[in-house]
């Protein structure tokens, strides 16, 4: 899971998916990581702990870090939460990029339409509400889609 700060909308994403995962009893491992670096070291946005927390999930234990070429080593799946992102792990990756392992997260949930989770950085907390929602939703997909998968093989 991968945005600009790693502080506010990929720890949600990491949070959210990782207890729908296992939940599901998927074995999975979600990170999170963010392509600007400015907060490396930092726990999430206190906003985004809060929204979290009020959903029964903890996640102000995450800790930011910068995303790296070798992610694309160590993991599967590297959903982007907004173009911009997309563009950033492109030039950080470089040769090491696989498109086949990239998509805009909101993919899954709309397909083909490239649709991006709003940034609620700048703005004051029902953002943070609107996004904890959209995220939400959004792992729900990817759990069903893999569960099904899993159930067909
Ligand atoms: P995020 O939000 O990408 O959802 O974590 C941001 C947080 C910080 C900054 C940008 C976006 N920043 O530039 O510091």
């Amino acid at each position: 899971m991968v945005c600009l700060g790693n502080i506010c909308r990929s720890p949600l994403a990491e949070g959210i998916l990782q207890q729908k995962a296992e939940r599901a009893g998927l074995g999975w491992h979600v990170d999170s990581a963010g392509t600007n670096g400015y907060h490396t070291g930092e726990p999430p946005h206190h906003l985004s702990i809060k929204v979290a927390k009020e959903n029964g999930i903890d996640i102000s234990k995450q800790r930011s870090r910068k995303f790296t070429a070798a992610d694309f080593d160590n993991y599967d799946i590297i959903y982007a939460m907004a173009a911009d992102v997309l563009a950033d792990i492109k030039q950080i990756s470089r040769h090491q990029f696989d498109a086949t392992k990239v998509d805009l997260f909101l993919n899954e949930l709309y397909p083909g339409q490239d649709r991006e989770v709003p940034d609620p950085w700048y703005g004051p907390e029902p953002g943070y509400h609107e996004v904890f929602a959209i995220i939400d939703e959004a792992c729900s997909s990817i759990v069903k889609k893999y569960s099904n998968q899993t159930i067909n093989e």
